[in-house]
């Protein structure tokens, strides 16, 4: 068992944010099926209690804590919270994200911009910041940020979101360098296309759906337990030689796309 151990996440709390639905609730079921306590955050208590339900049903030590994102008050009261709550805070996964604007880069608002920055970059700094001295008191923690293919490859009509994405990938290399002194390390999920709100527009349109589904190398969407798994890595010790690494999860879209 020297090996299987090493995934093992009892006695670690995690906090995943955009929990309530999509990647972020697998995540958060993902980790704390492997032992975790989580802490299911996102803009609405309501639906993160719900889910928070959901996992202590089946017997997952969970709660939920409401949290939006793009209000530096309200992730300062997420990590204070758990850290009150539960004396630690070991797992963060910046996961919440939006994607208010899609159309020309030209014709973008700035409003939209500046939103996309806030939710889907920033946040990850601040909250990252807000925990980084509660994981080195606690002796080191991992954080993992959920970025995208498109942080990858440029797109048409996504630019803001595109940008936010890059963002993450070169934050995840920042964060590595600058803490690795405090045994914290910080990976990244770039996931291809999963079946979540997010791509439902996506989905529901008969020809968008076939165009993407050619490009992708398997030839389907993901689901979201299809990206828990590797949080479920890059959150315990079975990775315990990763920091500062972004990894495809993809169904192999990245390899194909020009062909
Ligand atoms: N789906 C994909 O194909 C795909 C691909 C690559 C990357 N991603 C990334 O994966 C992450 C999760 O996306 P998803 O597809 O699972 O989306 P989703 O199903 O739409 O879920 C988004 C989650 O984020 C929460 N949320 C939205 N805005 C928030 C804010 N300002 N503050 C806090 N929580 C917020 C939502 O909950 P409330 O409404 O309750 O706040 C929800 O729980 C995002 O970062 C996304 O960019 C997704």
């Amino acid at each position: 068992m020297r090996i299987k151990q090493l995934f093992d996440l009892t006695g670690k709390v995690a906090i995943v944010t955009g929990a309530s639905k999509g990647i972020g609730e697998s995540i958060a079921r993902g980790l704390g099926e492997f032992g975790a306590t989580v802490v299911v955050s996102s803009r609405k208590q309501a639906a993160v209690e719900e889910v928070a339900k959901q996992l202590k049903q089946d017997g997952i030590n969970a709660v939920g804590i409401e949290c939006h994102v793009g209000h530096t008050d309200q992730c300062k009261n997420l990590i204070d919270q758990t850290a009150a709550q539960f004396g630690r805070v070991d797992i963060l996964v910046n996961n919440a994200g939006t994607n208010p604007y899609f159309g020309a880069l030209e014709a973008m608002p700035m409003e939209a911009y500046q939103k996309t920055m806030d939710v889907n970059l920033k946040s990850a700094i601040e909250l990252s910041n807000f925990a980084h001295p509660v994981m080195k008191q606690n002796g080191g923690g991992k954080i993992i940020h959920i970025s995208s293919i498109e942080g990858h490859h440029a797109s048409m009509n996504m630019a803001a979101y595109n940008i936010s994405k890059a963002g993450l990938l070169m934050l995840t290399k920042n964060q590595a360098v600058e803490w690795a002194k405090d045994n914290i390390r910080v990976n990244a999920i770039c996931p291809g296309y999963v079946e979540t709100k997010m791509t439902k527009y996506f989905r529901e349109n008969e020809e968008i759906n076939k165009t993407f589904n050619n490009k992708i190398i398997m030839g389907r969407m993901a689901l979201p337990d299809e990206m828990a798994g590797l949080a479920v890595l890059l959150a315990s010790d079975a990775s315990s030689y990763m920091t500062g690494e972004s990894i495809l999860n993809d169904g192999g879209l990245m390899q194909a796309q020009f062909m």
